[in-house]
């Protein structure tokens, strides 16, 4: 990677971010494709973003990533929040277009990507069940109502939380249904696709599940957006009963690949940037 006076600066704000995988990614991208860009990561305490956004600008940076605690906050910084972003209620990509910044989600894209190139479906037909109603399951219930599914239901610990979840979707889909976390068993017997949104089953709490697992079934897709482990407890148990499994590594490399997209120009590099990210 050649780094002159022409090489412009791309990155991260978050906190933490020194566990972050973009940095690698991004970089094995602008290397492969010799993008004139550096792409790094910085820690930015809530208290410092507005400086750190001024400063970013300042120094003119192409673009730069959002993550935890930054994804709402930053909204009030830009000079222009596009359809998605707004949709999802959060930014997790700052694009410059003609000397302003626009603020773009490229989470649920990115998971979409993600499931329609490992699991090859064909989104309308699907009945889908989401558990959880929180920011992730607003982005994956936004693009995937856009995306034409037809039945949607959130199922979710907290029922209202669900229900303030549905009815901001049945902005786009007229098929949106409620259901609490116990009383599920039938949304996920008749679900083609199941998709995990919560923490649940995360690192340190591997032996924990969302859902009991005898209501899942061979005729569905299992979906994790868990990362860490690659297997959730759920993942497993749904393999065990002959599903097709899909964890959240996807999303986190396409979600990545889009926004280097909007910063370039080009198209991903996506097996270069898959290499990296298994590399770690
Ligand atoms: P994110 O932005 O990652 O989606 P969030 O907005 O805090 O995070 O949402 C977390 C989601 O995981 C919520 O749906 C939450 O359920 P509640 O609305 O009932 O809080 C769900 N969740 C988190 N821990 C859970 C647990 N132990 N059991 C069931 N659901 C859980």
């Amino acid at each position: 990677m050649k780094i002159t006076a022409q090489t412009r600066p791309l990155g991260l704000i978050g906190h933490p971010v020194s566990h972050s995988k973009s940095p690698l990614m991004m970089n094995a991208a602008i290397k492969k494709q010799q993008a004139p860009f550096v792409y790094l990561a910085y820690d930015i305490v809530p208290q410092q973003l507005k400086q750190a956004v001024q400063g970013l600008r300042t120094l003119q940076f192409q673009g730069f990533n959002v993550t935890i605690p930054h994804k709402v906050a930053i909204m009030d910084y830009m000079d222009e929040i596009d359809e998605t972003a707004e949709a999802i209620g959060a930014v997790n990509t700052v694009v410059k277009r003609n000397g302003k910044w626009i603020g773009t989600n490229t989470d649920g894209l990115g998971y979409l990507r993600s499931l329609q190139e490992e699991m090859n479906l064909n989104l309308t037909e699907q009945r889908v069940v989401i558990i959880g109603a929180g920011g992730a399951a607003r982005a994956i219930g936004y693009v995937l109502a856009k995306a034409g599914v037809a039945h949607i239901t959130i199922i979710n610990r907290t029922i209202y939380k669900a229900e303030h979840l549905a009815t901001h979707l049945s902005q786009w889909s007229n098929g949106i249904e409620v259901r609490s976390l116990a009383d599920a068993k039938v949304q996920i017997k008749k679900a083609t696709c199941v998709i995990n949104t919560t923490s649940v089953g995360m690192h340190p709490h591997v032996e924990e599940m969302p859902i009991d697992a005898d209501w899942l079934h061979e005729d569905c897709i299992v979906s994790d957006l868990i990362y860490t482990p690659s297997r959730t407890k759920l993942l497993h148990a749904a393999k065990d009963k002959g599903a097709r499994i899909h964890n959240g590594m996807g999303m986190l490399l396409y979600q990545a690949a889009i926004a280097y997209e909007h910063w370039t120009g080009n198209k991903a590099p996506v097996a270069t940037m898959r290499a990296a990210l298994l590399e770690t």
